[in-house]
């Protein structure tokens, strides 16, 4: 046997493995309630729901008789119980209740895997990777979602595509062409990369289209002649495995992941309005503030659902490009994408990474 024969194939980015060792986001709040909600994060089904108290619990989706999935039944007593045969699974995916047990029967030891979840700023956090280590590690968080001085809209993407391809998106933003009527951002320069081993911070220098100063500013979005061009800085940032920017003083949005497959990728496309121009709000109540950013709360969704349509739609083009002909290379100009695929592989390969 020829001893230099190796298997070890190059690092392919399309097909990089997620590093488990981060906070994904696999569901808003408003998703999870007391009927338990199956996800799929990296090919792993999670059963969430809440219980009495309104905690959230993750397990793995599938019970311990006959590995039918849990998010088929119900919430009783703070546990999950299967839709098949009734048996219970409590939050530390132990065995609860069997309904049939008989007199001389003990309950099966069997244990459901759980994940640490957290639900924090809207949105459920899940570790997948070692529960240990969930402690050290800082999830991204959005101050903004509950801070009175910023509305928030937001929307899902689900591609079917690799999440390297809807991270390399967000991160160039010399893909405004595309948006035509949706644009936000123009003539985008890439001044400064900034490259470190959990994040790519790319500055950009584009004219913006939006401005809030007025009250009647909103109208903007419906109206493209109300739009005025002018300069200002757009900051896009991969903070592995998410993404969040800023257009100017007035805009940020963020993108929450949730890699379901090497093929499938979901994530919540978050942005968020300031009120900042807006003094004399600021000096009213709380409570009306609060008012008014629950009422104008999701008001930018039909812009990020035409966005995101068209984003889709060249993302998965690509995907499909390469399953066709894995071999062939694009030819990419833009250096904050070298950063980006640099930052997965190093993810990809880093401690902690399923075989
Ligand atoms: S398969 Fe779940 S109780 Fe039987
Ligand atoms: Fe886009």
């Amino acid at each position: 046997m020829n001893a230099f024969v190796t298997t070890h194939r190059p690092f392919d980015v399309r097909q990089a493995e997620i590093n488990p060792d981060h906070w994904y986001v696999v569901a808003a709040s408003r998703e999870v309630s007391q009927q338990p909600v199956g996800v799929t994060l990296w090919q792993q089904a999670i059963v969430l729901y809440r219980d009495r108290q309104g905690a959230i619990h993750a397990l793995e989706d599938s019970c311990p008789h006959r590995y039918v999935k849990l998010s088929d039944g119900k919430v009783v007593n703070d546990n999950v119980e299967c839709a098949y045969h009734g048996w219970q699974i409590d939050a530390e995916g132990k065995c609860a209740v069997v309904p049939y047990l008989e007199a001389n029967q003990k309950l099966p030891t069997c244990k459901v895997k759980t994940y640490p979840v957290k639900e924090q700023d809207g949105f459920i956090w899940l570790f997948p990777g070692d529960a240990d280590r969930a402690v050290q590690v800082e999830l991204m968080g959005l101050p903004e979602w509950d801070h009175l001085n910023w509305i928030a809209s937001y929307t899902v993407i689900d591609t079917k595509a690799h999440f390297s391809y809807l991270i390399e998106n967000l991160m160039d933003m010399y893909h405004g062409h595309l948006h035509d009527n949706w644009q936000a951002w123009t003539g985008a320069i890439l001044n400064d990369l900034e490259e470190t081993g959990d994040r790519v911070d790319a500055h950009y220098q584009a004219q913006n289209y939006y401005r809030i100063d007025k009250i009647w500013s909103v109208s903007q979005l419906f109206i493209p002649a109300l739009r005025r061009l002018h300069p200002d800085p757009l900051d896009v940032s991969y903070v592995y495995p998410h993404w969040k920017s800023r257009l100017g003083d007035d805009f940020k949005i963020c993108c929450l992941f949730c890699p379901v497959s090497p093929t499938h990728t979901r994530a919540y496309l978050v942005h968020f309005t300031s009120l900042n121009s807006f003094h004399r709000l600021h000096k009213l109540p709380v409570k009306f503030r609060r008012f008014v950013k629950n009422l104008m709360f999701n008001s930018a969704r039909k812009l990020l659902e035409g966005l995101v349509e068209q984003d889709v739609r060249m993302i998965e083009q690509e995907q499909q490009a390469y399953l066709e002909n894995p071999a062939q290379r694009p030819h990419e100009l833009n250096r904050a994408l070298v950063s980006v695929q640099r930052l997965i592989r190093h993810q990809a390969e880093g401690e902690g990474v399923k075989g």
